[in-house]
């Protein structure tokens, strides 16, 4: 029986491939393999999958299960290394992605030993910076200095490009001389881009305000430019992601979408009272102040806890725990009990698509946690332009070797 061609790339980052079926080892430095018999062998999916054995490669620092990087995979990106401290989010990475992904502590890396790639992604670690965290920003004991580990990574892999994002909070003026110093330390050889985005603008249903940090090697001679926004008017609705599962008992064939975490035992007495669109302000006072204990007397505008979102609109930011009592997002189309979203609508409102999947043996709510990440729509939008500039740069240098 045939053994499964091999891909791998090697120090010279060229791609090579095994084909063991044939008699002896094929080999071909330049990845000129047949695409046809590479089909029939059955590794290689698709001709998309081709390409990315000769493409790009792109190294995924904190990769959570994988949101971000199923961008990179749609672009043919091929993973060189990945790593993250997450037993849950590396499994569903390799089962989703490529099977590369490590174990890893950041803080115990061997940088030394980390694979070459063109562009380094990374979504380090948010708690420190995040409003509804403690705060602490870089004198987190545990977190706080993740960010400074990750530029040090970039640093010394030296790729053409980066592409980092952290909560907004990371931009407030508490966190800025922390902020600004990272831009320092990236700033030496690369040309550095920086906006707040809120992905709902590109088109991903869901608010979610996110800073997203795009560095261009300088001597690639170009920084990053934001593509424009597409969905700055017509934004994408809860509806329109996850309005074709609402019969959820019936799509016994989508994945993660059979149970879903209900919503909270205080709630339950009064969610059937919030219209559609409202919240815990739509209850009669003392029902108000039984529901918000002490949260009643504290003022302000907040309006998250008992929310019903409004279909017609786009989701509130997908967070690692979905039953928070002050960020809730209670669904209740008509007909059906009121819950939080299922594990697949999360991922549809990240603009995963349905081939993502988690394995059913990992606990609820720990799927529920690896659903926060890059919005992969978000994640393919950046780096399509990254690509874009990597190889311009190529092709340039190759027409200066041909001369
Ligand atoms: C914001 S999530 C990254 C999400 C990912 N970029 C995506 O788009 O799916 C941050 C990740 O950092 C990981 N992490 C936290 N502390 C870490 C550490 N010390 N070493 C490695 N990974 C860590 C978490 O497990 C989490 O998956």
């Amino acid at each position: 029986m045939s053994k499964p061609i091999q891909p791998d790339f090697y120090a010279d980052g060229k791609y090579r491939i095994f084909d063991n079926s044939r008699s002896g080892s094929s080999f071909s430095n330049k990845g000129c393999f047949n695409i046809t018999s590479a089909h029939t062998l059955g590794w290689l999916k698709s001709l998309e999958d081709f390409k990315v054995l000769s493409e790009i490669s792109v190294g995924d620092m904190f990769c959570g299960a994988g949101i971000g990087a199923v961008g990179a995979k749609q672009l043919g990106l091929k993973v060189a290394f990945a790593f993250d401290n997450n037993k849950h989010a590396i499994n569903t990475y390799n089962a989703n992605i490529q099977n590369i992904a490590a174990l890893s502590d950041a803080k115990e890396i061997d940088i030394e030993a980390l694979p070459y790639a063109d562009i380094i992604t990374g979504g380090f670690p948010c708690q420190p910076f995040s409003v509804s965290g403690k705060g602490l920003g870089e004198l987190d004991p545990d977190k706080g200095n993740l960010g400074k580990i990750a530029c040090n990574i970039i640093n010394k892999k030296n790729p053409k490009a980066f592409l980092l994002e952290n909560v907004k909070g990371l931009t407030h003026k508490k966190n800025m001389p922390f902020f600004k110093e990272l831009i320092g330390l990236l700033g030496v050889d690369y040309h550095v881009t920086w906006e707040v985005v809120d992905c709902s603008e590109y088109g991903v249903p869901q608010k979610r305000e996110r800073v997203f940090i795009v560095g261009i090697r300088k001597d690639l001679n170009k920084s990053f430019l934001f593509p424009n926004k597409t969905h700055l008017k017509d934004k994408r609705t809860i509806l329109d992601s996850i309005g074709d599962i609402k019969l959820k008992d019936e799509l016994g064939y989508i994945s993660n979408h059979q149970k879903d975490c209900g919503i909270r035992n205080d709630e339950a007495p009064y969610v059937n009272k919030v219209p559609v669109g409202g919240n815990w302000k739509n209850l009669d006072i003392d029902e108000q102040k039984a529901f918000m204990k002490k949260g009643f007397y504290s003022g302000g505008g907040r309006t998250g806890a008992l929310h019903k979102v409004d279909p017609n609109k786009p989701a509130k930011t997908i967070l690692s725990s979905p039953l928070g009592k002050a960020t809730a997002q209670i669904l209740h189309w008509e007909g059906q009990e009121p819950r939080r979203y299922t594990v697949r609508e999360s991922l549809r409102l990240q603009t995963v698509p349905d081939w993502f999947s988690f394995n059913d043996e990992i606990p609820m709510m720990k799927q529920y946690e690896r659903c926060s990440g890059i919005p992969t729509l978000v994640s393919y939008i950046l780096l399509k332009e990254i690509k874009a500039i990597i190889k311009r740069h190529d092709k340039a240098l190759k027409e200066q070797d041909d001369e």
